[in-house]
């Protein structure tokens, strides 16, 4: 089905994820560094924006940087906080594309100019009313349950609900993601939303993150269109 078609019948996701595999494996076949690989992944990210902004999706989160990529090499990880300052606001169209970006992770654990892009980021965009573009950085689905929990009882609780749990989360703002997409053929979930996923659908693709086109896509958006959400239901 096309665009038109999977809007018409509503069956496109209201909170697509990516979690962006293969960029290192991707320059490494042709013979080129990692963080070549990066910053060609970064490209695509921007053109995967651009497309997922076009469609009309209205979320949209990107798992750019765990915390457990602080164990990668030095120069590797220094390579990525340098793309990530290259790489704020405008580098994603957030004006022509009307976006809102905001964060999850621990900032914290950067240096003070990449936090200050961060903020800066997030200021200059809040205006936009079209897509809202979620970038997790130096995010952990575990870390920020326990975030969650130590705020909770900060406060003085002695018991929790659910939705407690889920206000405390950096995506309390945001809905739970309807489809994430992985690339790169690994078939696990790295720790990227535990709770906000419990219901979402996965998609896995073979495809190195810098080779993932609007045609991938398609594909992704088809596979989420033919699967029944039941949500623990049954059909009634
Ligand atoms: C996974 O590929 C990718 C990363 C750990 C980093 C991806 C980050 C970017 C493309 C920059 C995005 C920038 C912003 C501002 C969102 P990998 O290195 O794990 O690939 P491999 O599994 O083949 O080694």
């Amino acid at each position: 089905m096309n665009i038109d078609t999977l809007r018409a019948k509503d069956k496109l996701p209201n909170h697509i994820a990516f979690i962006i595999d293969g960029n290192g494996r991707w320059a490494r076949k042709r013979g080129l560094p990692r963080m070549v690989g990066h910053k060609f992944g970064f490209d695509n990210l921007r053109h995967i924006v651009h497309e997922v902004a076009s469609i009309g999706i209205p979320y949209m989160s990107v798992y750019a940087f765990s915390t457990e990529n602080w164990g990668r090499p030095k120069d590797e990880v220094e390579g990525l906080m340098q793309l990530f300052k290259k790489s704020f606001s405008e580098a994603f169209n957030a004006d022509e594309d009307n976006i809102r970006i905001v964060y999850s992770g621990d900032k914290t654990r950067f240096d003070e100019q990449l936090q200050q892009l961060m903020d800066d980021t997030v200021q200059k965009t809040a205006k936009h009313s079209g897509m809202t573009l979620n970038i997790c950085l130096n995010y952990g689905g575990r870390m920020e349950i326990t975030k969650a929990v130590n705020e909770l009882l900060a406060s003085g609780v002695t018991s929790v609900t659910e939705q407690d749990i889920s206000n405390h989360l950096y995506t309390a703002a945001l809905p739970d993601p309807d489809l994430v997409v992985r690339t790169s053929g690994e078939i696990r979930t790295s720790n990227f939303m535990p709770w906000q996923t419990t219901y979402a659908e996965w998609y896995f693709d073979k495809v190195m993150w810098p080779s993932f086109s609007k045609k991938h896509l398609m594909k992704a958006l088809n596979s989420y269109a033919k699967r029944d959400r039941r949500h623990g239901k049954i059909k009634g």
